[in-house]
Order: C-alpha cells, then sequence, then structure tokens
C-alpha cells in the first residue's frame, strides 16, 4: 500500500515535471513566433510576397525562409533577410529572440530606430543592418552585447557621435559606419579592435 502511494507520487512529480518542460517549450517557441510575426507586420512592402507566402502559422519558424534555429533547442539562432526589398521597421518584440546570434537585414530600406529591446541579445555575434535608412543615434546600449564580433552601420542615416560603449565589445572584430551622418571625433578603442574598422 505505502509502495503504490510512492509509486504514485513519483508518478505525479514526473508527470507534473514533464507538463511543467512542455508548456516551457511550448512558450519559448510561441515566442519566437509572435516575434517573427509581429516582424511581418512591421514589414510595409514585401515585393517578392516573401513573407506572405512563406512566414505562416501553419509551418514551424525554422522552415521559414531567412531563418535557421539551432541544432537541438529549435530556437531561432539567425535571421537573414539581405537584399528583400523590404520597407519597414523592427519592433520591439525582435528582443524576445533570446537566442539570435546572427541578424542580418542589409541591402533593404528598413527605417526609424532601433528599439532598445535589442539590448536583450546577449548571444548576438554578427549584426548587420548596412545600407538600409536607419535613423538617430548609434545606440549605446549596442556596448552591452558583449559577445558582438561583427557590427555593420553603413549606408544609413544615423547622427551624432560613435559611442565610447563600443569600446567594451572586447570580441569585435569588425566595425563598419562609413555613409552615416556621424559627427565629432574617432574615439581611440577602436584602434583596439583586432581586425577592420571602416568610417
Ligand atoms: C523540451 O525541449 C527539449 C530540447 O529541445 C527536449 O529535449 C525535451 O524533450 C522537450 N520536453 C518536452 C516535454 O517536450
Ligand atoms: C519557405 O522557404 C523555405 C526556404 O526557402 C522553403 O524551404 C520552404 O519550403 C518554404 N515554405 C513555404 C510554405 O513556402
Ligand atoms: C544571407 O543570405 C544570402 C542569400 O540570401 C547569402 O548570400 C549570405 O551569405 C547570407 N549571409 C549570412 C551572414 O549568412
Ligand atoms: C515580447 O516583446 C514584446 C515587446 O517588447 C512584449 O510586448 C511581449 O509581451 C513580449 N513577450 C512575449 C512572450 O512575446
Ligand atoms: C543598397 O541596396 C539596394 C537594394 O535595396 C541595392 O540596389 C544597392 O545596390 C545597394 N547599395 C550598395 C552600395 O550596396
Ligand atoms: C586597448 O587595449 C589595451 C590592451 O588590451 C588596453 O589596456 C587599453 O585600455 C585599450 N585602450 C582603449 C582605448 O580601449
Amino acid at each position: 500500500m505505502a509502495n503504490t502511494f510512492l509509486n504514485l507520487t513519483l508518478l505525479i512529480i514526473i508527470f507534473h515535471f514533464f507538463l511543467t518542460t512542455l508548456s516551457k517549450n511550448l512558450t519559448t517557441i510561441l515566442t519566437d513566433q509572435f516575434a517573427l510575426l509581429a516582424l511581418k507586420d512591421h514589414v510595409i512592402q514585401d515585393p517578392g510576397n516573401v513573407l506572405a507566402t512563406n512566414w505562416s502559422s501553419s509551418t514551424p519558424v525554422c522552415n521559414w525562409f531567412g531563418v535557421s534555429c539551432g541544432s537541438n533547442h529549435r530556437k531561432v539562432t539567425a535571421l537573414n533577410l539581405t537584399g528583400l526589398g523590404f520597407v519597414g521597421t523592427l519592433p520591439p518584440h525582435l528582443g524576445n529572440l533570446s537566442f539570435l546570434s546572427l541578424l542580418s537585414i542589409k541591402d533593404n530600406s528598413f527605417h526609424g530606430r532601433l528599439p532598445v529591446q535589442l539590448s536583450n541579445l546577449h548571444h548576438m555575434k554578427h549584426i548587420d543592418l548596412g545600407n538600409n535608412s536607419f535613423s538617430g543615434e548609434i545606440p549605446s546600449w549596442l556596448g552591452s552585447l558583449t559577445q558582438l564580433q561583427v557590427l555593420r552601420l553603413y549606408y544609413n542615416n544615423f547622427n551624432g557621435v560613435i559611442p565610447f560603449s563600443l569600446g567594451y565589445l572586447q570580441k569585435l572584430e569588425e566595425l563598419s559606419l562609413y555613409g552615416n551622418k556621424l559627427s565629432g571625433s574617432i574615439p581611440s578603442f577602436v584602434f583596439n579592435i583586432s581586425s577592420q574598422f571602416y568610417t
């Protein structure tokens, strides 16, 4: 009797654990989907109908065009939407793609400011926003993305000075800022960047 009770308790505990991970898994998958659907909503021109036809809730996000996921955790790790003629803005929801390490949206017409929520993306290694129409100052929170190796912001409408915080990015190998309306002097840290700096 005591044994049966124990087995039952154990079963309930295991079942509870199973349900908790299942719902946690489901939540993280849906969070990524929700974030990408927010991006789809913020793209107001999609000349090739890429998002309209391919980014459908009926297929898993990992199969969507331009999206790559980690091989076992099925979380979005890379978003590559290069040169698709997109016009739009970046929604704050992108900051929920917690495993994102590569964001390349170069050669489009994204405008507006970079949402501060992107500062949550601590796995980020490679950001390429080159040849768009982003404006405002280069955000100083970029300096908190400590894994960043490549940062390309060339050919946009960024203004103001190069933030000093970028000097905290010890892994930075490439910084491309040319073709903006930057002012002020080049901070001395950029001469410490291991390989390339383009103004
Ligand atoms: C949760 O996800 C992990 C990693 O993808 C997987 O190994 C595990 O089986 C999943 N658990 C459930 C209950 O779906
Ligand atoms: C979406 O695009 C991917 C990558 O090009 C492709 O493999 C997939 O079949 C497409 N899915 C749909 C529903 O069009
Ligand atoms: C992004 O995709 C394009 C093709 O659509 C490819 O040429 C390019 O190498 C990819 N960039 C990265 C950083 O993976
Ligand atoms: C994701 O981010 C947005 C805006 O930053 C927020 O409103 C939303 O509730 C977040 N969480 C989930 C689970 O999507
Ligand atoms: C910028 O992107 C446009 C497409 O949006 C492309 O036609 C043009 O060649 C790109 N310019 C540079 C300098 O890469
Ligand atoms: C450049 O790197 C050296 C050695 O890593 C460090 O001591 C120095 O503070 C750095 N200078 C700047 C301006 O970041």
